[in-house]
């Protein structure tokens, strides 16, 4: 049974990629801060696994993995928008908070990953949820989006240091995928065009059903109609 691991499986698109990748039979690790949430999610089913874990909290993280034990693909996904507001507006704490979930949060759960994979011999896949934020910013989304193109530079360098040890990396950059977060950006601005979590899911499921020897290195889905090509 093929095993992975999906922080941020307590809502939106990590609960949706951790229901079809439950459906298809792998063995997955729920990672979340919500333990009620992800208890509901894994109810009925043997093969998910609830690792309650704070993303920030290295200690935590690490006694998760060790729980978990083998692992074939991290769906590095747990994040935050943070703070709608130009960079003078934006307090100091906020910054730094965005900067320890997206940035931090990312860094810990890959680098116990590639350690975990590293160690079995068998290699695996790490898959990094950017965004459109990891090309495009939206407007006022300073702390999101530099640490979306952080995202980026972190996936690139998973990818190349992993070749020795058969370890690769992917990205996934999803649109306005109906979520929490976007259906907070959608009441605040009617008219933004959305599409279903599970077109987000099932491009996670096909990036890490690829045998090792083929990766994709970033993907993009999005709404169609949303703003991002050309002026929209
Ligand atoms: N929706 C989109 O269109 C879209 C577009 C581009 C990128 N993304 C990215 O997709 C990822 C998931 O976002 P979403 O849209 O699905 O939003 P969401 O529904 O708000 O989900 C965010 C998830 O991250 C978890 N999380 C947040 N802080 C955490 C922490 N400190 N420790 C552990 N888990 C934490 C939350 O769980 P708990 O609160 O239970 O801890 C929740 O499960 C994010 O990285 C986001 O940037 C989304």
């Amino acid at each position: 049974m093929k095993s992975i691991i999906i922080t941020g499986a307590s809502s939106g698109i990590g609960h949706a990629t951790a229901g079809m990748f439950l459906e298809k039979g792998w063995r997955v690790g729920l990672v979340a801060r919500r333990a009620d949430r992800l208890d509901a999610l894994a109810q009925g089913r043997p093969n998910a696994v609830v690792l309650p874990a704070d993303v920030t909290d290295a200690a935590a993280m690490e006694a998760a993995f060790k729980r978990f034990g083998a692992v074939d693909v991290l769906f590095n996904n747990a994040g935050m928008f943070g703070p709608s507001a130009p960079i003078d507006e934006v307090a100091l704490d906020d910054w730094a908070q965005v900067l320890a979930v997206n940035l931090t949060g990312m860094f810990i759960a890959a680098r116990l990953a590639f350690g975990a994979m590293r160690a079995q011999g068998s290699g695996g896949r790490i898959i990094n949820n950017g965004s459109i934020s990891a090309h495009t910013p939206r407007e006022n989304s300073v702390c999101y989006t530099t640490t979306k193109h952080a995202i980026t530079g972190l996936t690139k360098s998973l990818a190349l240091d992993g070749r020795p040890f058969d370890i690769t990396a992917g990205q996934i950059d999803i649109g306005n995928a109906e979520s929490e977060i976007v259906a907070g950006l959608k009441a605040a601005n009617p008219g933004t065009q959305t599409m279903d979590v599970r077109h987000a899911a099932a491009s996670v499921l096909h990036m890490a059903e690829l045998p090792l020897s083929a990766n994709i290195p970033f993907l993009t889905v999005m709404a169609t109609k949303m703003p991002y090509i050309g002026r929209g």
